[in-house]
């Protein structure tokens, strides 16, 4: 078994003030997974950009990992302020309830890992529940961007201490990846943010399937997920709220495109955010809308036409109701051993576990 202790080392004491960044661990993991790692993130977003932009009329797709460079987290961060963002507020609600209990079912020494961490608002009631417990554990945001992780982790810093505090550099392959190391040490994982509804419904199964099969009986897996219980018209303004962050934080993955070629390879003044929430489908669908006709020019290939009034979709928020998320623990190969919700039963965190 690894040892926790190096990677949440502090880094201080050498010079009297160490910068942000020389205080805070971030491990960067971006080299342990066979698939998709930030290191080839790269490459294959402009790969499934090429191609997202190759389909034909009206089925055009750009990936939703644009959405999230250093800009698009911060924005992101504002949306989560925005009360017609009812997502992190049904969130903080459940969160703060049931802190003390989700701290119980986290043992000394566990490691704890969050997937895809952001902002760390939410997060803090969870390890504030766990310091309070005087629990040794080891805490793991993992995120994208780097700076981003310096940025949300130093808000913490010296906050606890009895939790140790440290970043992951990669995606969430890589995650799985590095955990596998660490096996003699009970391991929770953590999901918030109904970032699984970005998924497919498929895709989700089998992704949480795949830590599950990382996972030990003891470990467990934390996923929150918002529900379709909604009256439409309340996720038709969360997507698409009133002071227009929204519609920020999707342009910014725009601009992210001809940041990743390094050159003008969109004309971003001639898209806007189009939101489409899909009650049959049970999701917010997230698109550009063509504005005027314009080319994209991606470097060394043929410039492709979008026509005036087109649709590229590039992210998804599925809702599940509560047959759908037993399908999702079905298709995972997970038990759903515990379930916290709203007093609405509006939006759910779900502790899933495995046997062998
Ligand atoms: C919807 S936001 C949720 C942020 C935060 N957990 C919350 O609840 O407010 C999704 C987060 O997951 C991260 N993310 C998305 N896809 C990822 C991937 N493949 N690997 C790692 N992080 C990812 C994003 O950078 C972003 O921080």
């Amino acid at each position: 078994m690894l040892s926790l202790a190096p990677a949440v080392s502090a880094l201080v004491g050498e010079r009297p003030n160490p910068s942000l960044e020389e205080t805070i661990s971030i491990i960067d993991i971006r080299s342990t997974s066979q698939s998709t790692t930030v290191a080839a993130l790269e490459d294959g977003i402009r790969t499934d950009i090429l191609a997202g932009l190759s389909h034909p009329y009206n089925e055009k797709m750009l990936p939703g990992l644009l959405l999230y460079n250093e800009e698009g987290l911060r924005l992101f961060e504002q949306i989560t302020y925005q009360s017609d963002y009812y997502l992190t507020g049904l969130e903080i609600d459940i969160l703060s309830k049931y802190a003390q209990q989700i701290a119980n079912s986290i043992p000394e020494g566990a490691l704890l890992l969050e997937l895809g961490a952001g902002a760390l608002r939410k997060t803090a009631l969870v390890l504030d529940a766990i310091e309070a417990q005087k629990k040794r554990v080891t805490y793991f945001a993992l995120d994208l961007d780097k700076s981003e992780l310096i940025r949300t982790l130093g808000e913490l810093r010296g906050r606890y201490t009895y939790v140790g505090l440290a970043g992951l550099w990669g995606t969430y392959d890589d995650g799985c990846v590095w955990l596998k190391q660490f096996n003699e040490c009970p391991r929770i994982i953590l999901w918030l943010g109904s970032s699984v509804g970005n998924m497919t419904r498929n895709e989700a199964g089998q992704f949480i399937r795949g830590f599950g099969e990382v996972l030990s009986p003891r470990d467990r897996f934390i996923i929150a997920i918002d529900t379709r219980s909604h009256k439409p018209e309340v996720i038709r303004t969360a997507y698409n709220d009133r002071a227009g962050v929204t519609r920020r934080f999707a342009l910014n993955a725009l601009g992210n495109v001809n940041d990743l070629f390094n050159a003008e390879v969109i004309d971003v003044s001639c898209f806007d955010y189009a939101p489409y929430y899909n009650e049959i489908q049970g999701r917010n669908e997230a698109y550009f809308r063509c504005l005027k006709q314009t080319q994209v020019c991606i470097p060394s290939e043929e410039p492709i036409l979008v026509h005036e009034g087109e649709y590229v979709r590039f992210a998804y928020s599925h809702k599940y109701d509560r047959i759908e998320r037993q399908l999702l623990w079905a298709s995972a190969n997970a038990r759903a051993e515990r379930e916290w919700t709203t007093e609405e039963e509006d939006y759910t965190l779900t502790m899933l576990s495995w046997t062998l």
